[in-house]
């Protein structure tokens, strides 16, 4: 091999390292090599591209890179994460961003502009993202994609507002429709031919008129509002010509040698051949080689970790080679899993079927390999030598029998079996200079069988719990079928991916059948050896499925062999479910409602506001406006400890960190030190103790974001640890509870009723509720600066009260409010997380702005976002029960508990809420409900979405599923036995008035073919062992209104122009809920004018006093009213003008008034009347009304492995007259997804008796990697969603009804679905008797609760898997 003397030596090395952007050359300068793709775009501007999690989990950051491949001699376009992306590794590339493609002022592209009509863009942080992944497919593919590839190009893109469902809609018929864009060969429908979104194909019940006043309109799916766009329908042709094309100076220039620098002396090199590799390796023998970054890029940002010296090999043509011959497949280590994946493909089509057992085993393992952008960098070469113990690959490797080639800094080559590559830990059999150069996949013989297995939390983009991968050769001897060799591996059961080698010595030379069987899984309960105190923790639950795994394999085989001669290992039909693995259709969708309009706009289904603006990445959130000169950034300094004492803080070195401009703790504080949303019982900073892992103790300011961290991580601190209370559970025994936060709502007299003997069975249990991140796409930021050198501040957050900042910022400032303004314009979702924590961190910034007189931005990193900012409230629940032997409840005793964590903040009335909603829709009689705050040592919990409802109301639905089992009747049953009625009078007063609660069920119970669902179910359960369906229908009550009465109020301001617009400002956060759109909707119904004249640019301090915060699902009922308050007084003023004159226009009114000196500025507001509540003696009425919805799901379990699939939903709500159908389907589409993740997927796991492998008191959940918020393929096979129609609310504006809380709680449907499987599952083993299910039911606890003989060796059929509550 050649040497490599200096760099100058190298011939390719191009004189400037260069990059198109949108079209764009730009030069690299040197220095830049710490920069990832995305710091770099962000910096010059492009920030349509979002930093949502920077580590590869959500794909916000989505961009398209471009590049001449000269192994392919094609140019290949790949969605990739920019977050991940090293700057200089796209040197020589074409980077398109969101921007590039279409922008609100030349045109949107199509996928932009189907996407903003279909409501697929709520709060839009994630739309970008969306677009680019789908605009890459696009851009790559040959022949248009299918929807199954569409769905699986957005499987690493993450939403939490829209529930995805109109993302699918809006972007399927590019596999449907027009393709010539790309394709030159056009699949367009007929013209004027209409694309139903609910099916994607060509229907007769296109787009119909409905502008005319106070019209009905039903509409069933296929509404023009809900229809994407295609192609034509934009013009495809006119946007041919706009299609940024790949730069020719960079098909002449050849990706070649670069030598870069960075920030702390990083040197980063990308040789162009082997020998450059090597000599690099020869140089620096300890230079961490980088292919996609996704592990080095995890290593260097989120675990610190340094590496002075990068060598990306992604370009080196030696290692990108792929070899076909006659014993296998040769494969290059740099090559990417997507081309990898395309050549498994081909050449399973190309050799005989025996051969490729494996390939197929890969490529089944690389569907559910992280999402399409990791794939599309990730390399086959990086997976291996990351040696992860749940690398999905490496199990695959060694069962099939694979050899790694490896070569040293002087050309040698060695060999090694991968079975024998992995030594322990992340460490391979690598020494120091050596480098993977190809991996060698044998084909697999005839009657060689090679299988994959993976359980992970979410089945898309997750990594593995347990995976596996097995092997078995049989071999035809005296009539039978004898194992002649065997492998079978496992990852994610110890500290490397482990061959269960006792398992393969037995298995070899028996014949392959039941004993067999039974024997290998006797040695395999052995061999596989978990320690209670594991990392990762499930213990019970990962060994049971490296049995299940194996009995999986058992069946497999078996199947593939059935027929075979002298094969008799015959399994029963029933047991199929065993083998078939999971195949998801594509979803369809149906939205069922009618249009009541009034006036020209109100009851239209608008496309949201900002939707168009959205798509584009044009849309400003806070973290995109630009900073002001001087401006610094902050970092926090946070507790590591639970309840410690401070003993000493070392800042020396963090000050004379690069960059530090000051460091700032509780004695800096100007004004205040002590703030709360309700009581003042928080430390700005702490002072002496510090109460959870994650409190602020100080700040840090610095030129940058990395400066800023890097010295907040060089802030010593001694701490004295002191005992922490870290459950609901500890806090009771030792009775921590927030003070005078005891409070009982009572109705008859429970305990009586239970000792009358009226009832005839009474029953007590304990119901625990799981928390919730919010998981917003946009993460907490505010901007602050001064103005008059400090006399007033200014800021602007991502909150939903930015009265809240204001009032927090002039409190710790000194400063009266009148000199501080916050403004809003739109936030990336807050669903509760932005109410009153981001206000914490608004005043944090604060404080050194206002010392130094400089604008300083805090924008919370993912991980510090979700440790330090609370989240939804984990509960506990005491009941006892009384019944009649038909189900009628009698009586309720309830006792509840919430998390209140280490401050009160909002969590006492979470907890009234929740003791509003606990009887659910139930008439009960007797009823006695007590409840406490818990005081924890764990950030503060706040408000989410349902604020406390849900929670209220799922222990009720878990006291009434006990019931149905008790009296051997359905669930559904004894919920319609004990629903409300009109007049029905609740637990705490309130009278229950225009109730369409039943009605609301029955068409539900109609359209959902309940009666007909629950048969079929019941035949598939008795069809299938291993696979269970179960369906379950549930009701809700929502109560609006703050239950805090003064919060009741909003204001707004409407002005007029001369030239007839109308500029609308109001108290009311747009946080993608179509707020705006909505208000904007009912101002242009009053003025009578057409929307676009309406504008709402943001939410300001200075502009509504004293608003509320943006919650309680009541924003539009109050400020709807509030701006119509103002427009009536408005149009009372121009009417005499109007009748005075002969006006022909509103611009003209407008004018005319202007004239005749009439104020065209009017300032609304609205009370919410007839409310109020008295906690003294527990009655009043609290709520202005209820909203009513119900639910049908049906779910399917996979009892082996815990995985599970929403095959159906169905949710019907009442929402009176919509003011915006389209907006409100969104509403319940994305609560039901989100509840979906609170119920089945989303699990926290806090550092506390129940996970010791977790340091105490720390959140281990903190990112997209190990917090699962559903994705894509979490959507129901089939989601109908219905509003109730005909059913005006007499209380609130227009008659419509609040909708932003109460649907969420209906996802409880699925949760009670999956219990009903697992029922069935149970019976087939013999257990009849009720047990619990906690919530999360992740496939952990479906898995765990399917009691059989392979869960029996580890746990007994009343194990509950551990939940931090
Ligand atoms: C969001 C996300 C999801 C993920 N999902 C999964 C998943 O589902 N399953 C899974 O198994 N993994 C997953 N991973 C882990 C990771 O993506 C894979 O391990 C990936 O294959 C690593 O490849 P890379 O090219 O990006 O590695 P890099 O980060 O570039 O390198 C990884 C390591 O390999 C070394 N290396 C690379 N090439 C060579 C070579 N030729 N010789 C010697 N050493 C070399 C590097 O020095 C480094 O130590 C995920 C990661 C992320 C960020
Ligand atoms: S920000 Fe890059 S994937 Fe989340
Ligand atoms: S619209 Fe997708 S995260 Fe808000």
């Amino acid at each position: 091999m050649g040497s490599l003397k200096n760099e100058a030596e190298v011939q390719e090395q191009s004189n400037e390292a260069i990059l198109y952007v949108n079209g764009v050359r730009r030069v690299l300068p040197d220095g830049l090599a710490h920069l990832t793709l995305l710091e770099y775009l962000r910096d010059v501007g492009l920030t349509g591209t979002k930093l949502g999690c920077g580590e590869g989990g959500c794909g916000a950051c989505t961009v398209m890179v471009s590049y001449f491949n000269e192994n392919m001699k094609r140019c290949q376009h790949h969605a990739v994460n920019a977050c991940l992306t090293p700057l200089y590794s796209v040197e020589g590339m074409h980077v398109i961003t969101v921007e590039g493609i279409g922008s609100g002022r030349y045109g949107l592209h199509p996928v932009q502009e189907s996407l903003a009509r279909s409501h697929g863009s709520q709060c839009g942080f994630c739309t970008p993202g969306f677009v680019m992944s789908l605009y890459a497919l696009l851009r790559s593919s040959r022949t248009p994609p299918t929807e199954e590839q569409i769905e699986e190009s957005l499987a690493g893109n993450l939403c939490r507002c829209t529930g995805y469902r109109p993302i699918v809609d809006a972007f399927r018929v590019f596999s449907k429709t027009d393709d010539l864009l790309y394709t030159e060969r056009s699949s367009v429908p007929n013209v004027g031919e209409f694309i139903c979104p609910g099916t994607g194909k060509p229907c007769s019940c296109g787009p119909k008129d409905a502008s005319t006043k106070e019209t009905t309109k039903q509409s069933s799916g296929c509404d023009s509002s809900l229809k994407p766009v295609s192609y034509s329908e934009t013009n495809g042709s006119e946007y041919t010509n706009k299609e940024l094309i790949f730069p020719p100076e960079l098909l002449l220039r050849k990706l070649s040698y670069l030598s870069m620098t960075g920030f702390g002396g990083l040197k980063w090199y990308r040789p162009s051949r082997l020998s450059h590799v090597l000599d690099l390796r020869a140089r620096y023998p300890d230079a961490k080689l980088v292919v996609g970054n996704t592990e080095v890029g995890i290593e260097t940002r989120l675990k610190r970790i340094r590496y002075p010296v990068l060598i990306s090999v992604a370009h080196v043509p030696e290692l990108n080679t792929v070899t076909v011959t006659d014993n296998g497949l040769e494969i290059g280590s740099s090559l990417r899993l997507s081309e990898f994946l395309e050549i498994l493909q081909k050449v399973t089509t190309q050799r005989p079927y025996h051969e490729t057992s494996s390939c197929r085993a890969f490529i089944e393992q690389i569907k559910w390999f992280a999402g399409k952008q990791i794939r599309n960098v990730a390399s086959v070469g990086g997976n291996i030598c990351t040696a992860s113990p749940i690398s999905d690959l490496n199990p695959l490797w060694m069962a099939a029998g694979a050899t790694f080639r490896i070569i040293d800094c002087k050309g040698n080559i060695r060999t090694t079996l991968a079975e024998k590559f992995f030594l322990s830990y992340r460490k391979v059999d690598l020494a120091s200079g050596e480098i993977l150069l190809s991996v060698f996949l044998p084909w697999t013989r005839p009657f060689e069988h090679v299988k994959e297995f993976k359980q992970a939390h979410r089945r898309d983009d997750d990594i593995a719990i347990v995976n596996s991968a097995m092997r078995v050769f049989l071999e035809e001897k005296d009539h039978q079928w004898i194992v002649s060799d065997a492998s079978i591996v496992y990852g994610g059961v110890a500290a490397l991916s482990l061959s269960a080698s006792r398992t393969k010595k037995f298995l070899i030379g028996r014949s392959w059948n039941r004993e067999c069987l039974l024997g290998a899984l006797k040695v395999l309960e052995e061999d596989i050896v978990i320690k209670e105190d594991a990392p990762g923790g499930m213990v019970e639950f990962r060994k049971s499925l490296t049995l299940s795994f194996f009995f999986k394999f058992f069946m497999w085989i078996s199947y593939q062999m059935d027929g075979q001669k002298s094969f008799v290992e015959h399994m029963p039909s029933s047991y199929l479910s065993a083998v078939h693995s999971f195949n998801r259709p594509s979803i369809a969708g149906s939205q069922n409602f009618e249009i009541r309009k009034h006036g020209n706009s109100v009851g239209s289904p608008e496309i949201h506001l900002s939707a168009r603006l959205q798509v584009t990445g044009e849309a400003e959130y806070t973290d995109d406006a630009p900073m002001p000169p001087n401006s610094l950034h902050a970092a926090l300094v946070l507790s590591e400890k639970p309840h410690a004492r401070i003993l000493s803080i070392d800042d020396s070195e963090a000050k004379s960190s690069p960059g530090v401009a000051g460091i700032f703790f509780a004695k800096d504080i100007p004004g205040d030190k002590m703030v709360g949303a309700v009581i003042a019982d928080e430390e700005l900073f702490a002072t002496e103790i510090v109460t959870c892992v994650g409190q602020p103790i100080g700040v840090v300011v610095a030129d940058t974001h990395e400066n800023a961290r890097n010295a907040a991580g060089k802030v010593y601190i001694k701490y004295e640890d002191l005992p922490a209370i870290l459950s609901i559970t500890d806090a009771i025994k030792y009775k921590s509870f927030h003070p005078d936060t005891d409070r009982t709502l009572t109705k008859g007299d429970a305990e009586l009723c239970f000792q009358s003997g009226e009832c005839d069975r009474i029953i007590d249990g304990q119901v625990q509720v799981g928390g919730q991140e919010h998981f917003y796409l946009e993460p907490n930021s505010s901007l602050v600066w001064t103005i008059d050198g400090g006399n007033e501040v200014h800021m602007i957050s991502s909150t939903q009260a930015p009265q809240k900042h204001q009032k927090y910022v002039s409190h710790v400032l000194g400063l009266p409010m009148s000199k501080v303004v916050c403004k809003t314009k739109r936030i990336g979702g807050g669903f509760g997380g932005k109410e009153t924590r981001s206000a914490f961190f608004a005043a944090v910034a604060a404080v050194p702005s206002y010392l130094l007189n400089r604008p300083v931005k805090l924008t919370l990193d993912r991980d510090i976002d979700m440790m330090t900012t609370g989240q939804r409230h984990s509960f506990l629940g005491n009941y006892k029960v009384g019944f009649t032997n038909d189900g009628k409840v009698l009586a309720l005793d309830l006792e509840i508990f919430n998390n209140g964590g280490n401050s009160l903040d909002l969590s006492l009335s979470i907890l009234e809420r929740a003791m509003f909603h606990s009887h659910n829709v139930y008439e009960i009689p007797n009823v006695r409900v007590k409840g406490r705050v818990c005081f924890t040592n764990f950030p503060s919990n706040t408000a989410f979405r349902g604020f406390g409802g849900p929670q209220g109301m799922l222990i009720t639905e878990n006291w009434i599923q006990r019931i149905a089992m008790e009296v051997r009747r359905s669930a559904e049953v004894i919920r319609e036995l004990n629903f409300i009625g009109e007049g029905s009078v609740l637990h705490f007063g309130q009278k229950i008035e225009h109730c369409t609660l039943e009605r609301l069920w029955n068409e539900l119970k109609t359209s959902s073919a309940y009666l007909s669902a629950r048969e079929k179910v019941e035949q598939f359960n008795l069809q299938n062992r291993w696979k269970k369906r179960g369906i379950s229908m549930v009701p809700t009550k929502f109560g609006i209104s703050f239950t805090t009465k003064f919060l009741n109020q909003a204001g707004a301001l409407v002005q007029i122009y001369t030239d007839g617009t109308v500029l609308v400002t109001h108290g009311g956060v747009e946080m993608g809920q179509g707020l705006h759109t909505k208000v904007a909707q009912i101002a242009a119904s009053c003025f009578d004018i057409p929307l676009s004249s309406v504008f709402i640019s943001e939410t300001s301090t200075d502009k509504v006093p004293n608003a509320s915060p943006t919650a309680a699902s009541a924003s539009s009922d109050m400020y709807g009213a509030a701006v119509l308050d103002a427009c009536e007084q408005l149009k009372a003023r121009m009417q005499p003008i109007a009748s005075k004159h002969n006006i022909s226009s509103f611009s003209e009114l407008a004018n005319v008034c202007y004239m005749e000196r009439i104020d065209l500025s009017a300032h609304g507001f609205y009370i919410t009347p007839d409310i109020g509540f008295d906690w003294k003696i527990g009655k009043g009425k609290p709520f202005s009304y209820f909203t009513y919805g119900a639910a049908f799901a049906e779910v399917e379990i996979d009892t082996l492995t815990g995985d599970f699939h929403t095959r159906t939903a169905d949710v019907c709500l009442d929402l009176g007259f919509s003011i915006n159908p389209a907006l409100d389907v969104g509403q319940i589409e994305g609560a039901f997804i989100q509840g979906l993740g609170w119920v089945a997927l989303e699990e926290l796991k806090w550092g506390d008796a129940a996970h010791k492998w977790i340091s105490p008191g720390r959140l281990f959940t903190c990112g997209p990697g190990s917090y699962k918020i559903p994705s894509i393929n979490d959507l129901p096979f089939k989601f109908k969603v219905s509003l109730l129609k005909d059913a005006p609310n007499v209380k609130a504006i227009h008659s419509s009804k609040a909708v932003g809380e109460p649907p969420f709680f209906l996802a409880s449907a699925v949760f009670f679905a999956i219990k009903e499987a697992i029922i069935a599952a149970r019976a087939d083993a013999g257990y009849t008797g009720w047990f619990p299910l906690d919530n999360p039911a992740t496939p952990e606890r479906i898995r765990m609760a399917c009691v059989d003989e392979f869960t029996s060796p580890f746990a007994g059929s009343d194990f509950r898997p551990k939940l931090s509550v």
